[in-house]
Parts: C-alpha cells; structure tokens; sequence
C-alpha cells in the first residue's frame, strides 16, 4: 500500500533558555490511507511534537513530509492552506480547542466555509456530522459547555472530519475521558478511519486500546523512532529492548499506564542525549560499543523496522531475553 504521509528525517529543535532541545530527531513514519498507527512512548519522547510537526503547526522543524507522494515544501505558497486542509490534528482536551461562545454549529461549518461552501451546505454538513459521530443533529445550535467531555471530543471530530482530511492525527484523544467515553471514541475513530479511507496516527499512552485498534506500532525513545511494525509482531516479538520493557510493563500496570518502567534511571534530558545508542544507560542487554556507536535503523525480514545492533538487516527479528 502507497503511504498517504510519509515523513524522512524529520528533527524539531525547540530553546529552553540556553538549552537546545531535539524533541524530534531524525524521524522517518509513514501511515497509509485507512491505516491505524499507534505512537507510543514514555512522557516527553517528542509524540506530541512529531504530530505538530507532521501537520506544519511548528516553526523550525527540518526535513521532508510528503504528501500523496508530494514533498510538501515543493508545494507552492498558494496551494500550503488547502494541503494542511489534508491534515487535522485533534487534541487531548476538546474543551480547549472549541471557542465557548460560539454555537457548535458554526464551528463545525467554519472548514468548508473556508472552501467556499455555502453557510446553509456548510450546517447542513455540520448537523450529519454530528449524526455520524453520535450526536443529535439539533446540537447545531448549542454551546460546548452543554456538553459532556466524550461528547466534546465527538464534537471535535466532527469538527476535523468536515474538512475532509486524508490524515487525522489524535494525541490523546480518550485520556481525559471518563472509561466508557474511552472505548466508545475510540471504537468511533475506527469506524471513520474505515469508511473516510484516511490516515489515523493514535497518540496514546493506553497500551491495551493501541494494541486493540492499531495496525501498526511506532515505538518512540528520546526523539527517536526505535522500532515499528505490525501491531501483532510487535506485542509478540518485540526487536528493541525498549519495546520489550513497555511490552511487559502492560502486563504490570494493568493496559493502564506504562510508568513506572522497569527500567533503571529515568528518561534522560533531551538536552543532553547519551552518546550512541540514546538507550544504552537503561537498557539490559547493553554491550560495549552501545555507548559510542549510534545503532542503524534496519529492515528485518518481517517487514519491521528496528535500531539495535542486536538486530540484523534481512534478518527474522532475533528473541530477548532479560
Ligand atoms: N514549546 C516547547 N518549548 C521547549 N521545549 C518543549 C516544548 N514543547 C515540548 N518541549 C520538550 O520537548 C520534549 C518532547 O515533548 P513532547 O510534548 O513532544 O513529548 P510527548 O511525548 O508528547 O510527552 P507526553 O506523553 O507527556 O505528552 C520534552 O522534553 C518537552 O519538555
Ligand atoms: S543498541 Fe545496545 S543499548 Fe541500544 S537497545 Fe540495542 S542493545 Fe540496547
Ligand atoms: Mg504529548
């Protein structure tokens, strides 16, 4: 399958005083019209910065995105605001992304406003939306504080979904929900994903609901993408020594939440990333050289692609133990 989005060598640097910070470096994802990717990560990897980054809501990040098989820098000046129509991002918290004093009605209806849709086209399309992600369609007319937070976050798709995009990005979209809310959108962002065709990168730190609705899972440590693979693989075989220890971490903290780690020392600063391999001062199966040599991100013969040197190119992904 062709990638809808595919990112090469993405870095996003941010100023912390006199620090520089590589939230985000040197990541290469791709994700697929009507493909599930799971990003996952400890608090701090760089997830939320990728996604930003992803659909150009950051100053400064470096490297290529592409776009349908479009660089999107090459993409003139005059056609950028209808490309980043392509791409919508939905937050966390609905509640801060939704203007209170305006009915929701218009707020959906401002996207295909903006492309020139009548107002009575643009509340029509708002009211099935609504429909579509389980609201009443006389919601229109009301305000975002009449509404409970999972219906918020409906709301907020409906939002995204109007534009018309071929990427959703979601961070965190069901962790401020109460439980039943959680499966309900989650279950909801399947269903689109499924009939719209688009792109769905999952942000989340709820390992048991990425593993039920991803296709695939892209592990993040420091900045950096350490393993990605097919969803199954993945939770069976992991090929990173990190994946492994989120993998188990599961089993500890209930799908709930993967920290603490069972991993000596916390994560590092990304001010000051370790030398080499960025895991080897919390990695069980360090060798000597993981201090000074930054491992290669390889293909292994399943498909996945992985950075440790215990891995081989071409290789079936070889069994950890600790
Ligand atoms: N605007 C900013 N200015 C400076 N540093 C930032 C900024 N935003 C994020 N960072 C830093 O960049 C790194 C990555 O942050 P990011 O929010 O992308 O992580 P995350 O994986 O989304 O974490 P979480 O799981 O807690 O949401 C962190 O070290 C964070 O402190
Ligand atoms: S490269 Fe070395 S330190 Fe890094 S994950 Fe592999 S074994 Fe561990
Ligand atoms: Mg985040």
């Amino acid at each position: 399958m062709k990638p809808i989005v595919e990112v090469k060598n993405l870095s996003v640097e941010y100023t912390r005083g006199d620090q520089k910070v590589r939230a985000v470096a040197g990541v290469d994802l791709e994700v697929s019209a009507g493909e599930i990717l799971g990003l996952v990560g400890e608090s701090g990897c760089g997830k939320s910065t990728l996604g930003k980054a992803i659909v150009g809501i950051l100053q400064g990040a470096e490297g290529e995105v592409n776009f349908d098989g479009q660089q999107v820098s090459k993409i003139g000046r005059g056609q950028r605001d209808a490309h980043y129509r392509n791409l919508q991002m939905i937050f966390q918290d609905p509640y801060g992304s939704l203007n209170p004093r305006r009915k929701i009605g218009d707020q959906i209806a401002d996207g295909p406003r903006i492309s020139g849709v009548s107002k009575a086209d643009a509340l029509e399309k708002a009211e099935s939306l609504l429909e579509r992600v389980g609201l009443p369609r006389n919601a229109v007319e009301r305000y975002p504080h009449q509404f409970s937070g999972g219906q918020r976050q409906r709301i907020a798709i409906a939002r995204a979904l109007a534009i018309s995009p071929k990427v959703i990005i979601a961070d965190e979209p069901i962790s401020a929900l109460d439980t039943s809310s959680q499966a309900a959108v989650a279950n909801l962002l399947v269903n689109l994903v499924e009939e719209f065709q688009m792109g769905l990168i999952f942000i989340s730190h709820d390992l048991s609901i990425v593993r039920r609705i991803s296709d695939r899972v892209a592990v993040m440590y420091l900045g950096k993408i350490v393993e990605t693979g097919k969803t199954e693989e993945i939770w069976n075989s992991p090929a990173h020594p990190y994946t492994k220890a989120l993998m188990s971490a599961i089993t500890h903290a209930d799908g709930k939440a993967f920290i603490p780690l069972d991993l000596p020392g916390d994560v590092p600063n990304p001010a000051y990333p370790p030398s080499g391999c960025r895991f080897h001062p919390r990695c069980p199966l360090a060798q000597a050289e993981c201090g000074s040599s930054e491992p290669v991100h390889v293909s292994l013969s399943d498909g996945r692609k992985v950075s440790c040197i215990l891995q081989q190119a071409g290789s079936a992904p070889k069994a950890l133990t600790f």
